[in-house]
């Protein structure tokens, strides 16, 4: 059963089991501030479930590569979409600040 690390919290979910959705079973939203009332559900259209993951997962979907491309996201940071990521290995979550999570510290970048 993979585990999730978030923070100080530990999670386990189903092989294949939804990021976004496990995080938010737990009480635990990936969004930032308003994001959390305003947000796409998990279409990945919104971009503000962005996360950064250690860990091994899938390649960017094409919802994904879509949506990270448009600013203020960046293909080039790294941060992956939590409404798109299946969870199949050990991960662990970083959120960062702001509306999209997208601001990283600069040693990050
Ligand atoms: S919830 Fe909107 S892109 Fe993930």
């Amino acid at each position: 059963m993979p585990e999730i690390l978030y923070g100080d919290l530990k999670i386990h979910c189903e092989p294949g089991a939804n990021l976004r959705e496990v995080l938010i079973a737990h009480g635990i939203y990936p969004h930032n501030g308003q994001s959390r009332y305003v947000n796409c559900s998990g279409s990945g259209s919104c971009g503000t479930c962005a996360v950064k993951i250690i860990g091994k997962i899938t390649p960017l979907n094409i919802k994904e590569k879509s949506r990270l491309a448009v600013p203020p996201h960046s293909l080039s940071n790294g941060l992956r979409l939590a409404c798109q990521i299946r969870v199949e290995n050990d991960l662990n979550v970083i959120k960062y600040d702001g509306f999209w999570g997208h601001e990283m510290p600069e040693n990050e970048d």
